[in-house]
C-alpha cells in the first residue's frame, strides 16, 4: 500500500465539495396546516441561500437532490408541481448564478422530463458551462443504482466495441463513465428532516464522504445551519483505511514543512 495519505480535505477546512438531500418540504408545509407543495415553494428560497453561502465559503461542488427516481410514486399532483417549480426555478435563477460564477449542472435521467423542461436544462448548462466559482449539481429523476447501472451500461458497450478490454476494468473504469466523473467525490453528505438515511443519492460516490444528519427541515436551513454542518466536518478526522495515529504524523509533518 501507499504510504501516502490520500488527502483530500486535511481536519479544519472547508469541504471542495459538499452533497445535500434536502428533506422536510412536505412536513414543514403541513405543520403549518398549508398544502405540502409549499414547502417545496419555500424550499426554493433555502436553495437559494445555500448556494450563495457555498460561494461565500469557498465550496467548489454542491450537488443537491431534488427529485429521485423513487419520488415518481409520488401523488401526480405533488409530481406536477416539482415540475412545474424546476421550469420555474430554471427560468428565474439562471440568470444570477451565471452572474455569480456558478456552473449548472443536472445529474440524473433526464429523458422522463418534457421536452420544454430538457430544453431549459440544455440551454442553463451551456449558459453558464465555463463558470468556475461553483458547481452546482441539481439531481433529478436521480438514483444512486441508476447511476451505476447506466455506467455499466455504457462500458459494457465500450467493450462490446472493443475499446476497453474487459479483463482491465477496474473502479477507475467504471467511475469514467458515472454522472459527473470530473468533480470530486463529496466530502460532505447532509441531510436535512430528520430521517437518516442514504435513500439512492449519490451511492458510489459518496463512499467515503462524511455523512452529518441534522432535524431542520429543509425550508428552515439557513446560512447558521450550513455553517453548523462545516464546522462539525472540520472537527472530523478522515482516516481512508489509515490509522488515527498515522493521520495525525502526516498532519503534524505537513505542519512543520509549512
Ligand atoms: C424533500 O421534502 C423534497 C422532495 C423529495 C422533492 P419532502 O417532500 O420529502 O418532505 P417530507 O419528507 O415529506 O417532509
Ligand atoms: C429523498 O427524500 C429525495 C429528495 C430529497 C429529493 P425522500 O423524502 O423522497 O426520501 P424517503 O423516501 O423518505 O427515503
Ligand atoms: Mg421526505
Amino acid at each position: 500500500m501507499d504510504a501516502t495519505p490520500p488527502v483530500a480535505a486535511p481536519a479544519g477546512s472547508v469541504p471542495q465539495h459538499v452533497a445535500i438531500i434536502m428533506d422536510g418540504n412536505g412536513r414543514w408545509a403541513t405543520l403549518r396546516g398549508r398544502p405540502r407543495t409549499v414547502g417545496h415553494r419555500e424550499g426554493v428560497k433555502s436553495v437559494r441561500r445555500t448556494v450563495d453561502e457555498c460561494l461565500r465559503r469557498g465550496v467548489k461542488t454542491l450537488t443537491i437532490f431534488a427529485f429521485s427516481s423513487e419520488n415518481w410514486r409520488r401523488p401526480r399532483a405533488e409530481v406536477m408541481v416539482l415540475m412545474e417549480l424546476f421550469l420555474v426555478v430554471l427560468r428565474g435563477e439562471v440568470r444570477r448564478m451565471n452572474h455569480n460564477g456558478v456552473r449548472l449542472r443536472v445529474i440524473g435521467d433526464r429523458s422522463a422530463f418534457s421536452e420544454k423542461l430538457q430544453r431549459r436544462i440544455v440551454e442553463a448548462e451551456q449558459l453558464t458551462a465555463t463558470n468556475t466559482a461553483l458547481t452546482l449539481q441539481v439531481a433529478a429523476n436521480y438514483g444512486g443504482r441508476w447511476d451505476i447501472t447506466q455506467a455499466m451500461r455504457r462500458l459494457l458497450i465500450e467493450t462490446q466495441a472493443g475499446h476497453l478490454n474487459p479483463a482491465e476494468c477496474d473502479e477507475t473504469t467504471l467511475a469514467a463513465f458515472l454522472s459527473f466523473p470530473d468533480v470530486p467525490d463529496p466530502d460532505l453528505f447532509i441531510r436535512t428532516g430528520g430521517e437518516q438515511r442514504l435513500s439512492n443519492f449519490i451511492l458510489w460516490q459518496s463512499a467515503y464522504a462524511e455523512l452529518y444528519f441534522t432535524d431542520i427541515l429543509w425550508p428552515d436551513f439557513d446560512e447558521a445551519a450550513l455553517g453548523a454542518a462545516l464546522d462539525d466536518f472540520a472537527q472530523r478526522q478522515r482516516r481512508f483505511g489509515h490509522t488515527g495515529e498515522q493521520v495525525e504524523s502526516w498532519v503534524a509533518l505537513n505542519d512543520r514543512t509549512k
